[in-house]
């Protein structure tokens, strides 16, 4: 019987610290997340400095809370995988030098993940993947539609040109006084409200994959300011339902347009803002002729497992980096040229 495969892996681009173990490329056996969100809450976002600094204190940790629910002892792991970009440089650099250090220590290879990559590849969690296939990445960071034409082989093929779609959220969030991150009460208020408010869906006449989601919080904005000047008030949940009715126009007509130009059999959902329960609505309702994959909601926000299962991949393509590894916050896929 040959041995398992396990993998160690870290995550900390933003304000989650977190460490996985994954067994034969689809088995996680821990995903340990210690989350920063109570701290980075009173600033009503994530304020690099103070991320990396509990990066520091807790990483350490994690491994270990990671490997002890795991039942696994360092020395029986096959590689340790952690997070490069994109994401704070701080933030990325403490899971590096954690990573690199655990590496060294333990003789063991070290695996480089693309942030993004571990968002899509947490569809593996559901059912293995088959390509090509068609994915749409929502975050706080970024919003893109990724072509993935062979496994680990990822080309953007549209993408915001301004504001990503969590952003856009948890700003709108913010002009409500609602507490960060604010999409999933967003999510939550909206499906309490009605559509009344005729807010803009930039781009979506536009035959391209591109996003642009910044007139629409502009919009949002405006409206409740001036009310605010008039002294009304505007129903909370009706202007959350008509910003998500809005966001969900976008997402779909661009979506739909790449699988018309794209034909995959596969359409990964994945990041952050797949969570959103109005998504999936709209999903399960418009999407009929490809298979919809979206991670379970433990594995949409930022965390190790994602990061296991995409290293998973790299490892079984032989993909291995060396320990000056430097991280990249501004990584990006390719784009593939039309
Ligand atoms: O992927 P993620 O955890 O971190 C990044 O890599 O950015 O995404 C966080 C983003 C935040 O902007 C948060 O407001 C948004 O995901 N989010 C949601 C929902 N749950 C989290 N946005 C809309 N609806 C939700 N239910
Ligand atoms: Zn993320």
């Amino acid at each position: 019987m040959s041995k398992d495969k396990l993998i160690l892996a870290i995550e900390s681009s933003c304000d989650e610290t977190s460490v996985a173990v994954i067994k034969n490329e689809s088995q996680l056996l821990s995903n340990i997340i210690a989350s920063q969100v109570e701290s980075h809450k009173r600033f009503g976002g994530v304020v690099p400095e103070v991320a990396s600094r509990h990066h520091v204190e807790v990483v350490t940790l994690c491994i270990e809370d990671a490997l002890h629910e795991a039942g696994v002892k360092a020395n029986e792991l096959d590689a340790v995988a952690v997070t490069y970009g994109p994401g704070l440089v701080g933030a990325l650099l403490v899971g590096m030098a954690a990573a690199k250090a655990f590496a060294w220590a333990n003789q063991l290879p070290l695996i480089s993940v693309n942030h993004m990559a571990g968002h899509l590849m947490a569809a593996r969690e559901q059912e293995e993947l088959t390509y090509p296939l068609m994915a749409l990445l929502v975050s706080g960071g970024h919003t893109e539609l990724v072509y993935v034409s062979e496994s680990g082989n990822y080309h953007i093929i549209g993408e915001t040109r301004d504001d990503a779609v969590g952003e856009a959220y948890d700003k709108v969030g913010r002009v409500m006084g609602l507490t960060y991150p604010a999409g999933r009460e967003i999510d939550e208020l909206a499906h309490r409200g009605q559509d009344v408010y005729d807010f803009p869906r930039a781009m979506i006449k536009e035959d391209n994959l591109e996003f642009s989601f910044s007139g629409l919080k502009s919009a949002f904005i405006n409206l409740y300011h001036n009310a605010q000047q008039k002294g009304e008030s505007l129903p909370t949940e009706d202007l959350c339902a008509s910003f998500q009715a809005a966001v969900m126009d976008i997402l779909m007509v661009k979506t739909k347009k790449a699988l018309e130009q794209y034909p995959v059999q596969t359409l990964v959902v994945a990041g952050g803002v797949a969570a959103n329960q109005g998504l999936r609505e709209r999903l399960a309702a418009e999407i009929n002729d490809v298979k919809v994959i979206i991670p379970p909601l433990r594995l949409c926000g930022d965390n190790a497992g994602m990061i296991a299962f995409a290293a998973a991949v790299e490892a079984e393509l032989g993909h291995f980096s060396s320990l000056d590894l430097n991280a990249k916050p501004s990584l990006t896929f390719p784009v593939l040229e039309q």
